[in-house]
């Protein structure tokens, strides 16, 4: 597991007028738990909500809150206070200030703070439903997120208002568990620097005629994660995805695909790679007869069998089997997953073997829990042996396969063993 050098591990923190603001303490105590320094920064609305005071004393420092006070640049100026930190974090972060983020307006202090920095940031939206739903919120977190600025929630549920949906602030423990993340990144460096990397995800639709298909319900976050942990650690990543409702990770080569062949052709299009993960939900069959015009109903209904609608289907390829056994422009490592409902590791072995791929990552999808979770959990299986992974975030997946696969990059490819080298032994 990594660790870190808690000593040097500093966070600003600024708090805007939202009543969520009433969670911050509690954020700041499990931060201080984990040794974390924290410097507060207040809004003047935010000051409506909690007090210069409660920050001071929790965080054991002084809070800093007017652009234009001689006292306050005196003894750390908004540049510094911009630089110092390894993190900026906003929370609760409100529609204004991630609407005057978006627009690089800087008109009191956290906000100046947040354009004359050069240290990642992280948001922690926090307002009512309409405003977080409303396009133009939506268009400023698109804005940022190109930017690179990460989000964290809002969740859903009953908001302060009286009102229920998106917008909740996620809780403080969801706050720290992203701030450990990214001193977990920091700590690991850009290992994979250099190396190109391919990932499939989301599910792929399969036509039936010109309206209507089948697919799956894979929401695409392991996927996108995991392309996104990669890039973290430095590869230049492909992701090629089915159709989802995830924000394109920053940084990556997106290739939007329909079906299982386009996924298959997209994926042969970015060879060759270093490493290929196969984290898609792909459909396994296809109409084997698409119709060209919408099927109609029948005039008359009728319950005889000959009368009945029938669909056939054919088998798609299998993308992790093709790059698996791909000759020349086979991938160094190829990880796949396995969705099992029964002897999970077992029929994940003989996966990993029948599709010729290095790793596999096994999930227990009985019950159809897995899907559109944020958790799982994982069997890492590799020609060495099986790992147990327990319940934990995709993200965290994502986190801990890329971190694994730096170590395996970072072997002297004679010493390196996968399941090929095996295979041929
Ligand atoms: N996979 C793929 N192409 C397919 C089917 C699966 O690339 N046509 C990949 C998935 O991305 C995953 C792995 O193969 O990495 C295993 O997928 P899974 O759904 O568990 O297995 P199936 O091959 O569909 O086998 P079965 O349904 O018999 O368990």
């Amino acid at each position: 597991m990594v660790t870190e050098n808690t000593a040097k591990r500093s966070v600003l923190l600024i708090v805007t007028g939202s009543i969520a603001a009433t969670k911050v303490p509690e954020l700041i105590r499990l931060l201080k738990d984990k040794a974390m320094d924290v410097t507060a920064v207040l809004t003047e609305a935010g000051g409506y909500f909690i007090s210069p005071l409660t920050l001071a004393s929790l965080t054991g420092k002084r809070v800093y809150s007017e652009l234009f006070s001689i006292d306050e640049e005196t003894e750390m100026g908004h540049i510094q206070l911009s630089r110092k930190s390894d993190l900026i974090v906003v929370a609760p972060a409100t529609a204004n200030t991630i609407a005057k983020m978006a627009q690089g307006i800087s008109d009191d202090l956290a906000s100046t703070i947040l354009l004359a920095t050069d240290k990642p940031v992280l948001v922690v939206p926090a307002m009512n439903v309409r405003m977080w739903e409303h396009p133009a919120t939506q268009r400023n977190v698109q804005t940022l997120r190109k930017d690179g600025v990460v989000f964290v929630g809002p969740s859903k549920g009953a908001l302060a208002c009286g009102e229920e949906g998106h917008g909740r602030m996620v809780e403080p423990s969801e706050i720290v568990d992203e701030i450990q993340r990214f001193y977990d990144f920091k700590k690991l460096g850009r290992p994979l620097q250099g190396k190109k990397a391919l990932v499939t995800s989301g599910p792929t639709v399969e036509a039936i005629d010109p309206v209507r298909y089948i697919a799956n319900r894979s929401s695409g976050k392991q996927g996108h994660a995991i392309a996104a942990a990669l890039k973290a650690l430095g590869a230049d990543v492909t992701l090629v995805s089915g159709p989802t409702a995830l924000p394109d990770p920053v940084g990556v080569k997106m290739v939007k695909v329909e079906s299982a062949r386009e996924m298959l052709d997209a994926c042969y299009k970015a060879l060759p790679v270093d490493m290929a993960v196969c984290a898609a939900a792909v459909s396994d069959w296809r109409s084997s007869n698409l119709s060209e015009q919408k099927i109609k109903k029948p005039a008359k209904k009728s319950m005889k069998p000959e009368d009945m609608l029938t669909f056939t289907f054919m088998e798609n390829p299998d993308i992790l089997e093709c790059l698996g056994k791909h000759g020349d422009k086979r991938p160094q490592l190829v990880v796949g997953f396995a969705a099992e409902t029964e002897n999970v590791v077992k029929n994940a072995k003989a996966k990993m073997q029948r599709k010729g791929c290095d790793w596999i990552l096994a999930n227990d999808v009985s019950g159809g829990s897995v899907f559109g979770s944020e958790d799982t959990e994982i069997h890492y299986i590799t020609v060495d042996g099986e790992e147990h992974w327990p319940l934990m975030s995709k993200r965290d997946v994502a986190f801990t396969l890329a971190s694994r696969m730096s170590d395996y990059f970072s072997i002297d490819p004679k010493l390196r063993k996968n399941n090929v080298t095996k295979l041929l032994l």
